[in-house]
């Protein structure tokens, strides 16, 4: 069997779960794995056979065995570690999003790197491949709803995440609504055009401190004339809600959210659901995985990537739009051009 030669970068709340999904796929060998604070993980890693550890990426770059590696680091080093990748000329899967500091010409630049290096690079959109989603995300592209118009994402979190995590991987926009600019995209196969946004701290007042926001509501417009709704909180008490409608000429398709058990309690005072499954790393096990098992068959098959750069340039625009949005009240145009055909 022809196998992927993996490096993993970073190790924190992501890396250690996508290196159990990862270590369950047959084609990936890992080889090598990285974080600046590997002490905190090591004797896990020993534990499950993974002795090849260090604190410096550069020596997983510099490994001839790692033909592709995995970037789970914070978000404000990815734009550094996927351009020495490429630069090193590994394929690359680097989680989303390339840049949480706005300036879009770096991640333009990263782009160029990998462009020029001719290596794979796959985005951690894992959502395009959840099964429930991808499910409406095909009725539509079938023609299942007729012509579509509105998509609708909910995305709410269960619950706020400590200041300075969100310091190292981006606050509301650009790390957790990122997904949604691109769910809505992908289900309404269109550019985002215009962005409008209201949001706030109707949660945690101190995020104002850190320059965020927990609560918002989004308004898109798409570049062949649909348009698009989305709602984020942090703190939904009754779990992660996960949500995707798509409306159209013939009909609607949605996704609802996704429990434990399909149970349901009826009796004379109510009518007891299960609640939503906990968390991400619950919610998206098996989009998780099928996002690896793509991008593995993408370079052993050449098989299309799940999300490319061109998608994270789209989603972080319109992030960009909707943070000035939020800052002048008013809606934002985006830019729909991809300068590197
Ligand atoms: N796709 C998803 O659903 C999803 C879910 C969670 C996080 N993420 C993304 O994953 C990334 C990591 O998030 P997290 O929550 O795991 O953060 P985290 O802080 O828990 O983990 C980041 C890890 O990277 C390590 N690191 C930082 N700089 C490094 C460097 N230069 N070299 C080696 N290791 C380095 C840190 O020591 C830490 O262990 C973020 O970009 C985030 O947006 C995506």
């Amino acid at each position: 069997m022809e196998k992927v030669h993996a490096g993993i970068i970073g190790l924190g709340r992501a890396g250690q779960m996508h290196l159990k999904n990862l270590m369950t796929i047959p084609e990936i060998v890992i080889e090598q794995v990285a974080d600046v604070f590997i002490e905190n993980v090591s004797e896990h890693l020993n534990d499950i056979g993974i002795t090849n550890q260090t604190r410096d990426y550069h020596d997983i770059l510099n490994n001839p065995k790692v033909d592709t590696v995995f970037i789970f680091t914070s978000t404000n080093t990815h734009e550094e570690i996927v351009t020495a990748a490429a630069k090193a000329g590994k394929n690359i899967f680097c989680e989303k999003p390339l840049s949480m500091n706005q300036v879009e010409e770096a991640s333009l630049n990263v782009l160029r790197e990998v462009k020029k290096a001719g290596v794979k690079l796959q985005i951690g959109f894992n959502r395009r491949m959840d099964p429930q989603f991808r499910n409406v995300y095909e009725g539509v592209r079938n023609g299942k709803i007729g012509t579509p118009q509105i998509v609708k994402v909910t995305s709410r979190d269960p619950d706020l995440l400590p200041h300075d995590l969100i310091q190292r991987i981006g606050g509301l926009l650009f790390d957790f609504t990122m997904h949604d600019f691109d769910m809505a995209r992908y289900m309404m196969n269109s550019n985002i055009s215009e962005v409008y946004a209201k949001g706030g701290t109707l949660i945690d007042p101190t995020l104002k401190d850190i320059d965020d926001i927990d609560t918002l509501a989004l308004v898109l417009q798409f570049e062949n004339g649909t348009y698009g709704l989305i709602d984020n909180s942090r703190r939904a008490v009754y779990g992660y809600d996960q949500r995707v409608e798509v409306f159209g000429s013939e009909g609607m398709l949605k996704a609802e959210n996704v429990s434990n058990s399909t149970v349901e309690l009826y009796n004379n005072k109510n009518e007891e659901l299960q609640k939503p499954l906990p968390i991400f790393k619950e919610r998206y096990r098996e989009a998780y995985t099928a996002e690896m098992k793509a991008f593995v068959r993408s370079i052993l098959k050449d098989e299309p990537l799940v999300a490319e750069g061109r998608d994270v340039i789209m989603a972080q625009r319109a992030a960009v739009a909707a943070k000035k949005s939020l800052e002048t009240g008013l809606p934002q145009k985006v830019d729909t051009s991809y300068p590197l055909e």
